[in-house]
C-alpha cells in the first residue's frame, strides 16, 4: 500500500470508527445543527465561529437556534464532545472540515463569496495531509473548484491524493419536524472520485441516504435547481393570485381544488412575498454565473420580478379594504401578525413582512407588530397580542401563519383582517379579506 493510499484508508478508518475530529466553520442555522448531529454520533466536534457571543454561548451549553434541543447541546458540551472557538489554528488538528458560512448577495445582487474565501484561506494555512474539506454553503457552480481548490492545492500537495475536497449542499428546512438532518438525503460531489467517496463515508455516519454525483459543479447545481424550482413555482402561484384577484376569484379555493388531482400537480401557495436566507437569494447566484456566459436565466428573473411585487400587492389590498371602511392607511393603526419569513420559525431575514411594514409606514400608517418568536426587529418591538391590541387596531394583517395563533380569537376581536396566508381557512366572516 503506497503512502497516498495510506492517507485515504487512514482517514476512512478514523471516520467509520467515529474517531475523526470534525471542524465546522460557521455555527449558524446550518452549522450548529450539523455540529450537534456529528457529536451526537460520537465524533469530537469543534465549531470555529467569528461571532464571540455565539462561541461563548455554545461553550456554556446555551442554544440560540430553535431546531437544536437545549438539553442535548448542554449534554454534548458537558461531555466535551462539542466546543466552539474563534481560533482558526485548531483547524490543523481536524481530520474533516465543513464550511457553513453565509453566502449573501451584495446590494447589486451579485454573489458575496467573501465569507467562503476567508474560510478557505484559514483552511489553507492549516491544511495537512489526509484532511477532508467540504463546502456546504450554497453557491454558484464552479465555486469549490475555482475558489477553494486553488487556495489548497500546491506543488506536491494534490487533491484526491494528499487532501480531499467536496461540495455537499445543505437542505435544512428550519422548523420542519418530519425531515431532519438524518432522514433528508444528502448530495455529495467531490473534485475527484476519491474525494466523493470519502465525503460520502463521512455523511453516511449521520445520514440515512447519501447520494453521490459526478462532480462538485453538479452538486452545486443540484441545490440551485431545488431553490430555482421553488422560486419559479412561487412566482407562478403569486401571478395566479394576481390573476384570480382580477377575475374576483378565491385563489385558495382554486389551488385546493386543483390539488385534488392525484398526479401532475403540486400545490404552491401565494403570500406577501419571498423570504428567508435561501430561496430569494440562491437563484441569483445562478443567474449571475450565467450572465458571465452570455445566457439570461429568464424564468429566475421573471419569478423574481413577480415575487418582489407581492408586498406592494398586499399593501394595495390593505388600502382598498380600509377605503371600503372610509379609512386610509395614513393615520390608521395597523397590527402586523408574524414577522418571521415563514411559520413557526424565529428567522426574520429577508422577510416580506419587513417590506410590508416599510411600505405602510411610507404611506403614513401607524404600524405595530406581534411575533412570538421575533421579540424585536428593525427598531420595533413585538407588542403583546391581547383582545385590546386587536380591538385597538383599524386593521390586522396576517403576514406569517404561526400555528400558535388562535385565528378564531383574532377574527372575533379584530375590526378588519387581511389574511395573506389563508390562515383563517374555515372561518367565515365578512371582515376577512384574503390575498
Ligand atoms: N438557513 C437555512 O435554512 C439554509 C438552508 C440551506 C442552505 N443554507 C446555506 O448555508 C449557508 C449558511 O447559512 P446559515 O443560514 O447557517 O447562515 P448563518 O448566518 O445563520 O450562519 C453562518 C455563521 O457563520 C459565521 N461566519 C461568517 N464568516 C465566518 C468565518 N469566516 N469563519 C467562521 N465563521 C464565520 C457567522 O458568524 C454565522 O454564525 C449559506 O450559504 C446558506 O445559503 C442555509
Amino acid at each position: 500500500m503506497g503512502k497516498k493510499e495510506d492517507n485515504q484508508k487512514f482517514l476512512e478508518k478514523k471516520i467509520v470508527q467515529h474517531k475523526a475530529k470534525i471542524g465546522i466553520i460557521g455555527l449558524g442555522y446550518v452549522g450548529l445543527p450539523l455540529a450537534v448531529e456529528f457529536s451526537k454520533a460520537g465524533f469530537a466536534v469543534t465549531g470555529i465561529e467569528i461571532d464571540k457571543d455565539k462561541v461563548r454561548m455554545i461553550n456554556r451549553g446555551e442554544c440560540y437556534i430553535r431546531d437544536v434541543k437545549q438539553s442535548e447541546l448542554e449534554e454534548l458540551v458537558k461531555n466535551n464532545r462539542l466546543e466552539a472557538t474563534q481560533d482558526f489554528s485548531v483547524l490543523k488538528d481536524m481530520d474533516a472540515i465543513i464550511i457553513c458560512v453565509p453566502t449573501p448577495l451584495r446590494k447589486t445582487k451579485d454573489p458575496d463569496i467573501s465569507y467562503i474565501m476567508a474560510a478557505g484561506e484559514e483552511i489553507a494555512k492549516n491544511l495537512h495531509k489526509g484532511q477532508l474539506i467540504v463546502l456546504e454553503s450554497t453557491t454558484y457552480p464552479g465555486t469549490t473548484r475555482e475558489i477553494i481548490l486553488p487556495k489548497l492545492a500546491r506543488r506536491k500537495f494534490r487533491e484526491g491524493k494528499d487532501f480531499y475536497l467536496a461540495f455537499s449542499p445543505e437542505r435544512t428546512d428550519p422548523g420542519n419536524k418530519i425531515y431532519t438532518i438524518r432522514n433528508t438525503p444528502k448530495i455529495v460531489g467531490g473534485i475527484t472520485k476519491k474525494c466523493t467517496s470519502i465525503a460520502v463515508t463521512l455523511y453516511e455516519q449521520i445520514i440515512d441516504e447519501v447520494v453521490p454525483v459526478s462532480s462538485t459543479e453538479s452538486a452545486e447545481m443540484v441545490k440551485l435547481l431545488e431553490n430555482t424550482f421553488r422560486i419559479v413555482n412561487v412566482g407562478l402561484i403569486n401571478e395566479i393570485a394576481l390573476i384570480c384577484d382580477k377575475l374576483k376569484l378565491d385563489t385558495w379555493e382554486v389551488i385546493d381544488a386543483a390539488a385534488t388531482k392525484p398526479f401532475g400537480f403540486m400545490p404552491f401557495y401565494p403570500g406577501p412575498g419571498l423570504g428567508g436566507h435561501c430561496v430569494p437569494i440562491d437563484p441569483h447566484y445562478l443567474s449571475w454565473k450565467l450572465k458571465a456566459l452570455n445566457f439570461y436565466a429568464r424564468f429566475i428573473e421573471l419569478a423574481g420580478e413577480i415575487n418582489i411585487k407581492m408586498p406592494e400587492f398586499l399593501v394595495s389590498k390593505i388600502d382598498a379594504a380600509l377605503n371600503e371602511r372610509e379609512k386610509s392607511i395614513k393615520g390608521s393603526r395597523i397590527l402586523i401578525l408574524g414577522i418571521a419569513y415563514k411559520s413557526n420559525v424565529a428567522d426574520a431575514r429577508e422577510s416580506p413582512a419587513l417590506d410590508v411594514i416599510r411600505l405602510l409606514k411610507e404611506r403614513g400608517g401607524r404600524v405595530v407588530y406581534n411575533d412570538p418568536y421575533v421579540p424585536q426587529v428593525e427598531g420595533l418591538k413585538s407588542i403583546p397580542l391581547t383582545e385590546s391590541s386587536l380591538r385597538n387596531a383599524d386593521c390586522v394583517v396576517i403576514t406569517t401563519d404561526h400555528s400558535v395563533y388562535d385565528y378564531k380569537q383574532i377574527v372575533k376581536n379584530a375590526k378588519l383582517v387581511i389574511d395573506s396566508r389563508n390562515a383563517t381557512k374555515g372561518i367565515r366572516d365578512k371582515k376577512i379579506v384574503k390575498l
